[in-house]
C-alpha cells in the first residue's frame, strides 16, 4: 500500500508530538513541520510573547492560518499544538490529504513531561495539573473523533512509538 502523503500528529501538551514527529519524518524520508515553531518564525517572537501581546485568540488565529497554509505540503509529518483541534474550521484542513495520528498520553505523563516548562503559557499558573486535566477532558473526544490512528505513548521510547505508527499506516 502506498504511504499517505501527509501525517498529522495531534494530541495534548507533553504527548511527544514534536519529538516523535521529527523521528517519524526522518524514518520515512519526509519533511518535518511544526506549527508552533513556524508560527514563531513567522512572527519573530516566541509563543509566550504572542499570548502576552495578542492573547490566546491572537495565537489561535495565527495557528488556524498556519494549519491552512500547511494543508498541501505533500510528503511531510506535521506536529500541531495541543489546541489545534479547538477551532472547528481547522478540522477539515488537518484532515486534508492526511492520516491523522492521535498521540495519546495519560495525565500523569503529560504532567511529567511538561513539568517546569516555561514555554507553555496555558500552564503558567497555580494549577497546571488541573488545566491539563480540564483540557484533556475537553479535547480527548475531539482528537479521538478526528484520528485515523490512536497511539498510546506512555512509557514508550520515541523509537518504539515511531515503529508502531509505521506499522499502522
Ligand atoms: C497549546 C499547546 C502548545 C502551544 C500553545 C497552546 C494548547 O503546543 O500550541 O502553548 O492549547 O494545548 P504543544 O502541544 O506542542 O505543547
Amino acid at each position: 500500500m502506498p504511504l499517505p502523503k501527509r501525517i498529522v500528529l495531534v494530541g495534548p501538551m507533553g504527548a511527544g508530538k514534536s519529538t516523535i514527529g521529527r523521528h517519524l519524518a526522518r524514518e520515512l524520508g519526509y519533511r518535518f513541520l511544526d506549527t508552533d515553531r513556524m508560527i514563531e518564525e513567522r512572527c519573530g517572537a516566541d509563543i509566550p510573547w504572542i499570548f502576552d501581546v495578542e492573547g490566546e485568540e491572537g495565537f489561535r488565529q495565527r495557528e488556524s492560518a498556519m494549519i491552512r497554509e500547511l494543508a498541501d505540503t505533500g510528503a511531510s509529518v506535521l506536529a500541531t499544538g495541543g489546541g489545534a483541534v479547538m477551532k472547528q474550521e481547522n478540522l477539515p484542513w488537518l484532515k486534508h490529504d492526511a492520516i491523522v495520528v492521535y498521540l495519546k498520553a495519560s495525565l500523569e505523563q503529560q504532567i511529567e513531561r511538561t513539568r517546569k516548562d516555561r514555554n507553555r503559557p496555558l500552564l503558567q499558573n497555580e494549577d497546571p495539573e488541573g488545566v491539563l486535566r480540564r483540557l484533556f477532558e475537553l479535547r480527548d473526544p475531539i482528537y479521538t473523533e478526528l484520528a485515523d490512528v490512536v497511539m498510546q505513548t506512555d512509557r514508550k521510547s520515541p523509537r518504539l512509538v515511531v515503529r508502531q505508527i509505521i506499522n499502522r499506516l
